[in-house]
């Protein structure tokens, strides 16, 4: 029997060069986990293949959630409703609760405890057509801690039809067997705990929180110096609740993404559009925290910044179980098109994770990684709020079933 598959009667926005770039009454054709040919189905090159009819579906990239903080125990409503009261995130977690309430609850939990959690997590954003996820460590926050969400972390792409990057995020906050001493916090993630989960394959990439309740821009410096020394990519939340540089820090350092930004300026655009760094728009913590100030989306757009667009899953500032409803969300509060939407969940997640030489857009040699959506245009995605639509989901040219 022939490897070669081919989907037919559908019409495809490619996300080639991050616009629809549609095709229609397109055929796909896969050879094994790879598209082999794309294009208008009454030039489709004549060969053996097993042929499906997709009823006129559209059909999109896999969608691609490239800032998630899914690895964790436990759950903070209680939070939420000290904010509905009036409690800032900054307060709550000067008084012992935010990351590090998270932080207790992570290392008490087992790492089969950790992966049943993650697991209900990463199969919600499945059903929205997620075929690829980052997943941040962060709640260990010590050798042991970071090691059990990180392996939690590969084992989701064991379980499921799914391609997981793994993040070191050990420089999320700064734990409290080094309560003060936040610099020697950084050192031994330098010096012992990140080369010590690099030998262990366990790290894609590094991440830090640049932000006045965690690490400064200097402190950032000697962690992506270390990093750089590892041959690791790095990534920085910056500029989420103040103005403090570490966007200039990102830049300098060639980083994959700068992610929230909400406090960046027309500067830190100009050196993210330089060092060929991708914004990652994060709509939901915006959102949950009722911010005021928004991403700068015209200067981002000004000087084509390609702009990511991610659930932040966490379970403090984005307890968000659809991806979906962030595109619709950063069209209404941060004025995205239905395009740039899409956008920001396929090829532009792609490039925030340094993979989209694979990922992101249908073109022959990238994977099979589809979704036929049972839509009549593709801005219906950004639309819907919520809910289930129906589609099928195709990952590495095998259709799956969730
Ligand atoms: O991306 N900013 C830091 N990290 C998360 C929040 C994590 C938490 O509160 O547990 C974020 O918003
Ligand atoms: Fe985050």
């Amino acid at each position: 029997m022939t490897d070669t598959r081919c989907w037919f009667h559908c019409h495809a926005a490619t996300m080639k060069g991050g616009h629809y770039s549609v095709i229609e009454d397109a055929a796909i054709l896969a050879r094994g986990e790879r598209i082999a040919w794309i294009g208008p189905r009454d030039v489709l090159p004549p060969g053996d293949c097993q042929a499906v009819d997709l009823g006129g579906a559209w059909v999109t990239p896999g969608l691609i959630d490239c800032h998630t903080h899914l690895v964790f125990a436990g759950e903070r409503s209680a939070e939420f409703e000290l904010r509905l009261e009036g409690a800032s995130y900054a307060e709550i977690a000067a008084h012992g609760g935010g990351i590090l309430s998270t932080l207790r609850a992570t290392r008490a939990a087992s790492e089969e405890q950790l992966l049943d959690g993650a697991l209900r997590r990463a199969r919600q954003l499945l059903r929205d057509g997620v075929t690829c996820l980052e997943v941040k460590s962060g709640y260990g926050l010590d050798l042991p801690g970071e090691r059990k969400q990180l392996r939690v972390a590969r084992r989701l792409a064991e379980r499921l039809p799914l391609t997981v990057r793994t993040t070191c995020l050990a420089a999320h906050a700064v734990p409290p067997e080094y309560a003060g001493r936040a610099d020697a916090y950084i050192e031994h993630v330098c010096t012992e705990l990140l080369p010590a989960l690099v030998d262990e394959g366990l790290v894609d990439a590094v991440d830090a929180y640049c932000e006045h309740l965690a690490f400064s821009p200097e402190q950032v410096e000697r962690l992506f110096r270390a990093a750089e020394a590892l041959g690791l990519p790095v990534k920085l939340h910056a500029e989420q609740l103040s103005a403090l540089g570490g966007t200039r820090v990102a830049a300098r350092h060639r980083a994959l993404s700068a992610d929230h930004l909400e406090y960046a300026g027309e500067a830190d655009v100009v050196a993210l559009a330089k060092a060929g760094t991708v914004a990652v728009l994060l709509p939901a913590a915006f959102y949950l925290l009722d911010e005021s100030r928004q991403p700068p989306v015209e200067a981002l757009r000004r000087h084509a910044v390609p702009m990511a667009l991610a659930s932040d899953l966490n379970p403090g500032t984005a307890p968000v179980l659809s991806l979906r409803l962030m595109l619709a969300m950063a069209c209404t509060s941060f004025g995205l098109t239905a395009e740039e939407a899409l956008a920001g969940v396929t090829l532009h997640a792609a490039r925030a994770l340094g993979l989209a030489d694979d990922h992101g857009s249908l073109e022959p040699g990238k994977y099979a990684d589809f979704v036929a959506w049972d839509i009549h245009r593709p801005a219906e995605l950004a639309y819907w709020l919520g809910g289930e639509l129906s589609r099928r989901i195709v990952f590495h040219g095998k259709e799956v079933s969730h």
